[in-house]
């Protein structure tokens, strides 16, 4: 048997594009979540306090966020990375849907190794539908760094974990992220600046409720101002700071799925539906008569000290 299988469907589509109505047939049964090791190794039991959610809309969300910092920044590694060698491993901490890791994959030799962690893997594609040089890992960021990966690897990278980030402290995270990699190896951390973010808007446009609807979601992250400091004073050595800003020609795109993260974090924490809808409801008045909110990207490149 192939390993790609196809599954009818019984909805029926139209010949004008339409679909009918699916309807359930009797006797079909509940698709089950899977018990213990599921389809991607993902531990259903682990605990997930995660703030945001999992499902279809939360998924395409990173999908979107990806192309969108992927053309503001012009690349995946920073270039002051080298990424040549033909043995290079990299890892993808809190991977999400592992997007950047198979944006990665292409065009890199196949004796490339590229791992992806976090502590879920239910937002990434079946295992043998992945590039065979991508292995997925179940990994808390907060617990030991598993024995066969210490010191593994040349670059490191994590790309939004702003809500995984305790008491404001990035030490933690930047200890264990150290332990992955080999002396001399590199981090890099990609952030969204919700410190120097702002509410842009065309002249004489309102955006009082898209403020107040971006200032439950942004958080107190001071945390961001220092890390630079906080790398060279915890077994890092040469950080850099990048700081990269979207024009207004592109502040819709990026406002919608700031919006759209707020309402998976209003799901999810804020558990007030009605309060919550109609501040949604009034900030994308706002962003149709013209406001948006803007929020600069910054990219740490540090380097473990041999
Ligand atoms: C906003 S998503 C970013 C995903 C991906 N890095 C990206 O940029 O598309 C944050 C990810 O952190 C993961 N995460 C949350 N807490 C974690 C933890 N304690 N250890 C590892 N990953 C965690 C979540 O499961 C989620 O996939």
């Amino acid at each position: 048997m192939s390993e790609t299988q196809t599954i009818s469907s019984t909805t029926s589509i139209l010949e004008n594009g339409h679909s009918l109505d699916f309807k359930v047939p009797k006797d079909s049964t509940v698709p089950q979540v899977p018990t213990g090791t599921g389809w991607n190794g993902t531990t259903i039991e682990a605990k997930d306090p995660y703030a945001l959610m999992r499902d279809c809309n939360a998924n395409s969300r990173l999908t979107a966020q990806h192309y969108l910092w992927k053309e503001l920044l012009g690349f995946l590694v920073h270039p002051d990375i080298d990424t040549r060698a033909a043995d290079l491993r990299v890892a993808d901490v809190a991977t999400g849907n592992g997007i950047w890791l198979q944006d990665f994959a292409r065009g890199k030799p196949p004796s490339t190794e590229l791992h992806g962690f976090d502590i879920s893997l239910d937002q990434v594609g079946p295992k043998p539908w992945l590039p065979a040089n991508i292995h997925m890992h179940t990994w808390n960021i907060f617990e030991n760094v598993p024995d066969e990966f210490v010191g593994f690897f040349d670059i490191v990278h994590v790309r939004l974990i702003t809500v995984v980030v305790k008491n404001n402290d990035p030490r933690p995270i930047l200890a264990n992220l150290r332990k992955l990699l080999k002396p001399g190896g590199y981090l890099q951390w990609d952030e969204v600046d919700t410190i120097g973010c702002s509410i842009k808007t065309v002249p004489g446009v309102s955006a009082a409720n898209l403020d107040t609807l971006f200032s439950q979601l942004k958080g107190r992250d001071t945390w961001k101002y220092e890390l630079k400091r906080i790398m060279d004073e915890n077994g890092y050595t040469d950080s850099m700071l990048y700081t990269y800003e979207y024009g207004l020609g592109m502040a819709r795109f990026w406002n919608d799925v700031y919006v759209s993260t707020w309402k998976e974090f209003a799901d999810n924490a804020l558990k007030t539906p009605e309060e919550s809808g109609k501040l949604e409801r009034n900030a994308m008045m706002e962003t149709l008569n013209g406001a948006s909110i803007m929020v600069p990207k910054l990219v740490w490149v540090t380097k473990k000290t041999d």
